[in-house]
């Protein structure tokens, strides 16, 4: 079936995989990138699929509600998954106001400008080119089925561009990528690791802890911490706000940390790995006990997929490792990757690890219970951590070139705002 799909933030880190795995899965969408090229939109992403025909590129800020109307009318954009947002945690505690304008704002231009397109249509797309069906009078109430699924295709009449013979429609939806940190923060309630109450095909048989009892599940209050989970939280609300109030078929997902090839190099992960190669310290914000669930970027792509296709209008989904890591430990399995890939001896660069001061408010503690989508959908990680990280730390290793172009110009002074008098 065609469709015309709007992916934003498609330049970044989550984005240029999702826009990877959707170009050269769906040969018939036309995938529509849209991104307005911050310091973390990078087109070298997405080198390998960008003379593809199925995809274009539109360099816009989110925030121009005129110039995304205009995008979205002339595209006929018939499904948006919207990932373009300011991502990191120490910016927002640095600058807060960029962080609503673009998470808050930029959320709401997106829902309006698709609510302009969409409604006056009963959130049904034309698809010009399609397989002719029968003409249907419809312009009233969304196709949604009283269990809230949506069927794919339904017939249409009354379209944007009259005079375009009659043809199947596509019914419309808008993804909202979201974050676990949304939900604040969870107890450690056990220090030592313990047999979490979940597993997947993809745990580790070596590493398979839990940290505490309590799970991040679907029905948890909002309980953000952080200028950048206050926004997020706030523009998951607009968007459930669209349904209730316009019937705007919506679906939000709430992930873990991601980790993978393309990640810019403030988070965690590759920050590391460059700084381990590079023998520079590695700063550590207090005693490293904090936990994150950690999952390979291309998982996080396969589900968000899935639930673009698959998942119930207006539910939420959360989406998650079933892999917590101490910081500590985590960063250990790091330094032992990279020495060992580089050939040094074992434990050579241990001594690199620096306590900083702590991040403000720093949460303690994230762990997703995906088991909804796990038991609804049939997803769940496909990597072993033990794999996923082997596979990350040599990808960073062999593209020397992508990291020294993203580190850079204003990195160099990033890096110092951030870490010199810590
Ligand atoms: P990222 O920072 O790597 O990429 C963000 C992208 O958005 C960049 O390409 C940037 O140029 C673009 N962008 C920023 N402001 C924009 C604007 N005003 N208009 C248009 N484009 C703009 O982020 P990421 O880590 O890939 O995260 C993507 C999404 O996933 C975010 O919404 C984030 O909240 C969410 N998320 C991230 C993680 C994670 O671990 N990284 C986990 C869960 C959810
Ligand atoms: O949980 C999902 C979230 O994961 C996403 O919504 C965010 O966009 C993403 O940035 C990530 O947030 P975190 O704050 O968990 O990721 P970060 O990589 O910044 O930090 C991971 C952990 O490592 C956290 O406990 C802070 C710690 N840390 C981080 C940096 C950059 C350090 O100890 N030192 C560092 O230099």
């Amino acid at each position: 079936m065609k469709r015309t799909l709007l992916i934003t933030g498609g330049a970044g880190f989550i984005g240029s995989h999702v826009v990877r795995h959707f170009v050269n899965k769906y040969p018939d969408y036309r995938i529509i990138n849209l991104d307005k090229l911050t310091y973390a939109g990078n087109l070298a992403n997405l080198k390998d699929v960008e003379d593809k025909p199925n995809y274009r590129f539109v360099r816009l800020d989110i925030c121009d509600f005129d110039a995304v109307l205009k995008l979205m009318q002339d595209e006929m954009i018939d499904g948006i998954i919207h990932l373009a947002a300011e991502s990191h945690v120490d910016r927002s505690i640095k600058d807060p106001f960029t962080f609503a304008r673009t998470n808050v704002m930029g959320t709401l231009s997106l829902l309006e400008a698709a609510r302009r397109c969409w409604q006056p249509q009963g959130y049904v797309m034309p698809v010009v080119g399609g397989t002719p069906s029968e003409t249907v009078s419809l312009r009233s109430t969304p196709p949604i089925a009283s269990d809230g699924s949506l069927p794919l295709t339904v017939p249409r009449v009354a379209c944007v561009s009259e005079g375009v013979p009659p043809t199947t429609g596509v019914a419309c939806r808008f993804y909202h990528i979201s974050t676990d940190e949304v939900y604040g923060a969870l107890e450690i309630t056990d220090p030592e690791g313990v047999e979490p109450p979940f597993t997947t095909k993809a745990s580790s048989g070596k590493h398979h802890l839990a940290y505490g009892t309590s799970f991040f599940t679907e029905d948890l209050k909002y309980q953000p911490h952080s200028p950048y989970s206050a926004a997020k939280a706030s523009s998951d609300h607009f968007v459930r706000a669209y349904h209730d109030t316009y019937g705007m078929p919506t679906v939000v997902t709430n992930c873990s940390n991601n980790y993978g090839p393309y990640q810019f190099p403030e988070k965690l992960i590759p920050l590391f790995i460059n700084n381990i190669r590079h023998r520079k310290p590695l700063p550590v914000y207090g005693k490293g006990e904090n936990v994150r669930d950690w999952l390979y970027v291309e998982d996080h792509a396969r589900a968000i997929d899935l639930i673009f296709h698959e998942g119930k209008i207006a539910e939420t989904y959360n989406i998650g490792g079933f892999n917590e890591w101490k910081n500590i430990e985590l960063i250990k399995v790091l330094i032992a990757t990279v020495d060992r890939l580089l050939g040094r001896p074992e434990g050579a660069d241990l001594d690199l690890i620096t306590y900083v001061t702590d991040r403000a408010g720093h949460d303690l503690r994230y762990a997703i219970d995906s088991t909804k989508l796990q038991r609804e959908l049939g997803w769940e990680p496909s990597l072993q951590f033990e794999e996923g990280i082997e596979k990350t730390v040599r990808w960073y290793l062999d593209n020397q070139a992508w990291m020294d172009n993203v580190t850079s110009g204003d990195y160099q002074k990033y890096y110092d705002d951030m870490y010199k008098n810590r």
